[in-house]
């Protein structure tokens, strides 16, 4: 069993206690120290001798990338870990990191409503890393299936995050991507994957319901041509999108 997965998981974060809005403030800790135990901590939780990818969940101001990376060459040195990345990080961070040991993957937000950080594909690419999407569905927004009167429960983020608090506001980019998933005959989560997909990173949607992990993966059948994903961005570029959880349209 354990050779047909690959196990990714995170270090480099704790969280806050919540400030009464239900979220919990993230408090990054990349200390060497704290990153043997988090390791040490995972592997024995998951009853597994080595993680294939490990990843830094938010930089730690007080360490810089190049030490963390000395630690994680040390780990894969020790077969601890096969390979590491960092998630949210930014370009320079990441070039940085590569001096040092080089990097497997980063995880970055990336949906069509939250896009700032398409100009890191190319560079992920080229340093022969990949990018990981995370929360490719804007959180459930671009599924087209939340709605205007849902009502989230205690916990649930969505309560917090601004794309649900005006739903209304949503209204021509879900008809755009209504209209282009019509045209693949596919549902609007699925159109939205295979578009993130189409720019050359690998999105991982979350879900709770064995149904919609089999409607995402059938996102791997749409196949969007160059032209067809610029005509998409460029419909995007003259479309309201409204603020999203992590961001702004930029
Ligand atoms: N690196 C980071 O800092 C970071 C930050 C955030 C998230 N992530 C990772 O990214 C993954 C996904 O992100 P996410 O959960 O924030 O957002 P997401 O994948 O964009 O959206 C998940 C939401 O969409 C719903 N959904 C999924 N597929 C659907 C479908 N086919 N039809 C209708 N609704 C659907 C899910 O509801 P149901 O559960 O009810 O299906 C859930 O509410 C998470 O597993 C997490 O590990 C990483």
């Amino acid at each position: 069993m354990r050779d047909e997965v690959q196990i990714l998981t995170k270090f480099g974060i704790r969280f806050a206690p919540s400030d009464g809005t239900g979220a919990h403030p993230i408090v990054p800790d990349a200390r060497p120290a704290g990153i043997r135990a988090s390791v040490e901590g995972s592997l024995r939780r998951l009853r597994t001798d080595h993680i294939d990818v490990y990843l830094q969940h938010r930089q730690d101001p007080a360490v810089p990338v190049e030490e963390v990376a000395g630690v994680m060459g040390e780990l894969i040195a020790e077969g601890k870990i096969l390979g590491w990345g960092l998630s949210e990080v930014d370009e320079s961070t990441l070039r940085r990191a590569q001096t040092v040991t080089p990097v497997a993957a980063i995880e970055n937000r990336l949906s069509m409503m939250a896009r700032w950080h398409e100009p890191l594909l190319p560079v992920v690419e080229e340093l022969g890393a990949q990018f990981i999407a995370f929360s490719p569905l804007a959180n459930g927004l671009l599924t087209d299936t939340v709605g205007a009167n849902a009502s989230f429960g205690d916990g649930d983020y969505r309560a917090v995050m601004p794309q649900f608090r005006d739903y209304g506001a949503n209204a021509e980019l879900l008809a755009l991507v209504r209209r282009l998933a019509a045209v693949h005959d596919a549902t609007p989560a699925q159109l939205s994957l295979a578009w993130v997909m189409a720019k050359g990173a690998v999105p991982i949607p979350g879900s709770r319901k064995p149904e919609r992990l089999r409607e995402n993966l059938a996102a791997t059948d749409i196949v969007l041509t160059a032209d067809e994903v610029a005509d998409i961005d460029a419909a995007l570029d003259v479309t309201a999108v409204p603020e999203v959880f992590g961001g702004t349209k930029s």
